[in-house]
């Protein structure tokens, strides 16, 4: 059966297309069949929120919103059989609704930093939501994280969600209508494929990205710093005393920025003030989508690997996470107990003649796919 036809036959309510019996699961698991379910989450803005739960061939789960186009839980099995799900989350539209720092979100217009708030463009300075001290961090005061986006189900054979927002022209700022379009996808390898696609008609900045927090043990109780990560980039964008780069492209060599080979992302994070939350300048050289980085877990046994057609990719620690959200499972959500590789532009791009450019002008289509993989050690 078509996956279009199981949703249409689900009707407005959650339907059960199957059961799954494994305790360590969320109660609220309801798909254990291949397919997608759509399910009534609550209003926002006047909007009508829904919780769409895809599940492939392997069970394998990723439950995404249309409030903030959220990955609310991406639930997987351990090398014991266990399923958990690797990124943090809640069940509830309301916890999404305290603005927790981004978890699982669609980030736009503008991905991670752009200092003092402002750029020029074609002779004009504009002047966007300072959010971040004086700074604008991932859109602004209400970015793409915060809107509801309309959602559709193609009919395809593997479950996929596609979510479409359009970004008035002055939003937080910025110049110009953007149509954005971002399509999810869980395939039978256990990837979750994301696409975004846009077009403007005026010249913009762009840099979509998408905000998970990824724990791979699957319990907040476990900090990531024994989990090893490998990131394909021999340079990275140091930073000043505010997240913004400096616009050196400095070297990984001999820094503990340096995971060219597979390393305990703990072993020099105390030599980094504040934890990792840098930018990394990938090997790739072209855009074509590429395996950029791997990260490993050996309670769980699970490995995370990231593709993508982007130049940059930011590796956040979880520094301000401060224990303050509370994690599905009732565990407080701390420091270092989840990790964000979001793959993106390089921060402040638009004030950094030497970095690569994010302006997308009128005719032009802004394309980008990044592929989370997981797979057991
Ligand atoms: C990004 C930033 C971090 C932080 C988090 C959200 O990853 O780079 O500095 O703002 O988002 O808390």
């Amino acid at each position: 059966m078509k996956f279009m036809s199981l949703l249409l036959a689900a009707g407005a309510l959650t339907t059960l297309v199957g059961s799954c019996n494994n305790s360590s699961e969320n109660k609220n698991d309801q798909a254990a069949k291949p397919g997608i379910t759509k399910t009534d989450w609550g209003e926002h803005d006047g909007e009508n929120v829904y919780l769409y739960t895809l599940v492939n061939d392997k069970g394998t789960k990723v439950t995404i919103t249309n409030y903030g186009g959220t990955v609310t839980s991406f639930v997987t099995a351990d090398k014991n059989g266990n399923k958990s799900s690797i990124i943090i989350g809640f069940d509830s539209l309301q916890q999404y609704l305290q603005k927790p720092p981004y978890f699982g979100a669609l980030i736009g217009r503008y991905g991670n930093r752009i200092g003092d708030a402002k750029f020029s463009l074609d002779g004009k300075t504009y002047k966007l939501s300072a959010n971040d001290g004086k700074n604008t961090l991932h859109g602004g005061l209400k970015g793409f994280d915060k809107v509801v986006w309309d959602a559709s189900v193609p009919s395809d054979s593997v479950p996929s969600l596609t979510l479409k927002y359009l970004s008035k022209d002055g939003e937080e700022g910025y110049p110009g209508n953007l149509n954005v379009t971002v399509q999810y996808t869980l395939t039978n390898d256990d990837e979750l494929k994301i696409e975004y696609n846009a077009e403007t008609d005026k010249a913009t900045p762009v840099n979509l990205t998408n905000h998970s927090y990824f724990n791979l043990s699957g319990d907040v109780n476990n900090t990531i710093l024994g989990n090893t990560l490998m990131i394909d980039a021999d340079h990275y964008t140091p930073v000043d005393s505010t997240l913004i780069p400096t616009g050196e492209i400095k070297a990984v060599k001999g820094t503990p920025f340096d995971f060219t080979s597979p390393k305990k992302i703990g072993r020099d994070i105390d030599s980094v003030k504040g934890g990792y939350d840098h930018n990394w300048v990938l090997n790739k050289k072209d855009t074509s989508l590429q395996k950029v980085a791997e990260l490993s877990d050996s309670i769980s046994g699970r490995s995370l690997e990231v593709y993508t057609t982007q130049p940059g990719l930011q590796f956040y620690t979880g520094n301000f996470l401060d224990g303050k959200f509370i994690n599905r499972d009732g565990k407080p959500i701390k420091q270092h107990t989840a990790l964000c590789l979001e793959t993106q532009h390089f921060p402040d791009s638009p004030n950094k003649p030497n970095f690569l450019s994010t302006i997308l002008k009128p005719g032009e289509k802004y394309h980008e796919v990044t592929i989370y993989k997981v797979k057991l050690n």
